[in-house]
């Protein structure tokens, strides 16, 4: 059955019944507490980013770590952020609990665990190894310990997976491609590539050439772009890295002519409210750019970014963005619909999904 495409002209009642399935009850139908989450694929998701307080003491305490905390309390007390910067600061951190394998693994099912719970049913997971190679954490380790839990995440947790190898922009173009030509020479079970990290002065220009490599080894590339960074990083990304997705792009709201370029092009942008409030992107929820982003009609998705640290997983996000901006059921089913197709998982594996949106009688 077709779901919602982000059409201007269906008619919202139009799109609404085609979301209906026989013998499916109507959403007012089914009461409030009985809602299932909505099925939703993530787009935006550093592995990293999941680590949760406890399993970083857990881990710790396994790795005969000292960690310059007492207690979770006082690791909690950390997680007051100024802007992007000062979030980095702890994120790489706490990288230090990952060790082995077996650490990247349990970091990894702990994620897909909780996604479940939260309705993800794909998920384009994206890691740092340029953060763990510095700290002496070889790239086998790394990559097989996330890799060897998504091979089976399906069967175990119901969530396709896809793994993206993020680059870090405030280091150098040559030691991105360096990474990169060493994950295409171990045959990585990558999908594609990302940019991350600190974005003020570190422009999509500075790594053209590391995306035009990644396109000629035929992987899939997004970029980080207009978090905190201006709306012209969000045009270089488009322009000279040949991006499929930006990631946040939150700042084009900046720029009229730029949301019309999107809009016209159907460029994904993977929104992270919860992200962008507590890293000072904007001031307050209520004051989230993403409702104007959806009415614009661009290609918005909603996504946790890195949950452990910013209050939430994606159910998190969509219960907040109810409660405080009135997002309809309409909307999140919308959101649902984008994320699904905006991902890179294959055509079969979009349609299954859709179905099972549709399905589910919102
Ligand atoms: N922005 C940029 N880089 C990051 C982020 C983010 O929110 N999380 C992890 N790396
Ligand atoms: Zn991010």
């Amino acid at each position: 059955m077709e779901i919602y495409d982000g059409g201007a002209d269906a008619s919202q009642a139009e799109q609404q019944a085609e979301l209906q399935v026989e013998g499916v009850p109507e959403f007012a139908e089914i009461p409030e507490e009985v809602h299932a989450p909505l099925p939703v694929a993530e787009l935006h998701l550093h592995i990293e980013g999941t680590l949760e307080p406890e399993l970083i003491f857990a881990l710790a305490e396994r790795n005969g770590i000292t960690l310059p905390y007492a207690d979770l309390d006082e690791l909690r007390a950390r997680y007051e952020f100024t802007d992007l910067q000062s979030f980095l600061d702890l994120y790489y951190a706490n990288m230090a609990v990952l060790r082995t394998e077996q650490d990247f693994a349990d970091m990894t099912r702990a994620y897909l665990t909780r996604a479940a719970a939260a309705g993800v049913r794909h998920a384009e997971i994206m890691m740092d190894p340029q953060a763990h190679l510095s700290r002496g954490v070889s790239l086998e380790t790394c990559v097989n310990g996330v890799a060897s839990v998504l091979a089976g995440s399906e069967q175990e947790f119901g969530i396709s997976t896809l793994l993206i190898a993020a680059f870090l922009r405030d280091l150098s173009e040559e030691s991105a491609l360096e990474v990169l030509e060493q994950l295409l020479a171990v045959n990585a079970p990558i999908v594609g590539i990302g940019l991350d990290s600190a974005e003020a002065g570190n422009p999509p220009s500075k790594f053209e050439r590391l995306f035009a490599r990644a396109k000629d080894a035929g992987l899939r590339r997004t970029a980080h772009a207009g978090e905190e960074g201006p709306p012209s990083y969000i045009i270089e990304a488009l322009e000279l890295l040949d991006v499929e997705r930006l990631d946040h792009g939150i700042r084009c709201m900046e720029d009229s002519e730029l949301v019309e370029r999107l809009v016209t092009e159907h460029m994904p942008l993977t929104v992270c409210p919860l992200s962008n409030v507590r890293l000072r992107a904007v001031d307050t929820l209520a004051e989230h750019p993403l409702a104007g982003m959806l009415a614009a009609g661009l290609n918005v998705s909603v996504n946790s970014d890195d949950p452990a640290y910013f209050g939430g997983y994606v159910d998190d996000n969509f219960a907040q963005l109810k409660s405080v901006i009135g997002l309809s059921e309409f909307d999140c089913v919308r959101l649902a619909a984008n994320s699904i197709r905006s991902s890179f998982a294959s055509e079969e594996r979009k349609t299954e999904l859709l179905a099972e949106l549709a399905a589910s009688g919102r």
